[in-house]
């Protein structure tokens, strides 16, 4: 069964309190067989009631170990798949708002991903010279692409280990969807930007001459995370010309601009264990979702740290916003009912072919 919107927004009309009861009752009536799993970037009414929270890689790797029957993510579409695919095939994942995917996943699909494939056939041996990478923010049909080719999964904590095993196996790699993360991991490693490419998915030839393409090393596929791209360097300057003592850290699907000038990045939780560890009296500019700013300012600041937001305007995930309180109540409800609404379920073949590329990442990560 999945999402009956109706039926979802019958428990808007309850109050914040009863909606916060109730999924405390649901999650004591189903014990041990559930387990919520929260990204950081969840809001506070729903982050609440995880039992673990954490990055991309720390929730699948959740996803893998646990025993619970049901796996109820408070995230995003992806991030069910992979616990679907990573689980044993008895335990249940589901999603509890449909709606909440991931606008930069979107960017890249099973069918522009294979014209790149075979338009870059045209000039190289493919299956030779190219690792295809795609970041976890995507469709579980891109991980099972990856696993078919010889090609791996990568999260924002990993990709550097993910880039050297890919490289120490085929001469390029064609990352997707997210040019930022491959460009500041790649560069980070060593690689200058000239031997960078983007792949502009609209145009054929992804919009790039032959001999681009056979002098690239890095092909990067034209995808971004809106969220991300709304920090800027001249903000950086601009709070730094303010506070001077400023730490920046940011995350790597942020522009290039603001990962140079920033002393960290990395993935979420990265983040939050840098600023856990500062010394008291520190101050932070943080290039990351709102939801987790504002979470980490309220946490901090009884330790003297100072974290503030990388951007003078609004700018929350709004599909992570997706999941509210209603609807994890509404999974929840159903569950000790015995009903299972928003499964997430990896069609059999697929799910084999991508377990093959996040094991592969899960094998080499630290
Ligand atoms: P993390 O793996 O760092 O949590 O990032 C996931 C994400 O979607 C960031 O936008
Ligand atoms: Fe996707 Fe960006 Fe939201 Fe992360 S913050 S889930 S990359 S849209």
């Amino acid at each position: 069964m999945s999402a009956n919107p109706l039926e979802i927004q019958s428990l808007t009309g309850l109050g914040e309190a009863e909606i916060q009861q109730r999924i405390v009752a649901a999650k004591q009536a189903l014990g041990e067989r559930l387990i919520i799993l929260g990204h950081h970037y969840q809001r506070e009414e729903v982050f609440r009631h995880a039992d673990v929270s954490g990055d991309s890689l720390k929730l699948s790797r959740r996803a893998a170990d646990s025993d619970a029957e049901y796996i109820v993510f408070c995230g995003v579409h992806f991030m069910a798949e992979v616990a679907d695919i990573v689980s044993r095939p008895e335990q249940i994942a589901i999603l509890p708002d449909l709606a909440a995917g991931c606008s930069m996943a979107d960017m890249a699909n099973l069918a522009n991903v294979e014209r790149a494939w075979r338009e870059l056939s045209q000039v190289l041996a493919v299956d030779e010279q190219i690792t295809p990478v795609t970041y976890i923010n995507s469709a579980a049909d891109l991980k099972a692409f990856c696993g078919r080719h010889g090609g791996i999964v990568c999260t924002s904590t990993n990709a550097r280990h993910v880039l050297d095993w890919s490289f120490g196996r085929r001469e390029k790699v064609l990352f997707f969807p997210d040019q930022h993360l491959g460009r500041n991991t790649a560069f980070n490693m060593g690689i200058p930007l000239q031997d960078m490419v983007v792949w502009d998915f609209d145009q054929p030839m992804g919009g790039l001459t032959r001999e681009q393409i056979r002098g690239a090393k890095m092909i990067l596929w034209k995808g971004f995370c809106s969220v991300h791209q709304m920090f800027k360097p001249a903000f950086i300057d601009q709070f730094k010309a303010r506070h001077p003592e400023t730490k920046v850290i940011s995350h790597p699907e942020s522009s290039f601009e603001v990962c140079q000038k920033s002393d960290h990045v990395g993935s979420t939780e990265y983040i939050i264990n840098t600023i856990r560890d500062s010394e008291p009296g520190t101050r932070w500019l943080v290039g990351t979702e709102l939801n987790l700013v504002n979470r980490l300012h309220e946490q901090f600041k009884h330790e003297g740290k100072f974290v503030h937001f990388m951007s003078g305007t609004v700018c929350m995930c709004s599909t992570m916003f997706r999941i509210g309180p209603e609807a994890l109540l509404w999974s929840l409800e159903n569950l000790v009912q015995d009903k299972v609404v928003n499964q997430i379920k990896v069609p059999e073949t697929e799910a084999g072919q991508a377990l093959l590329a996040l094991n592969r990442m899960l094998e080499i990560s630290p």
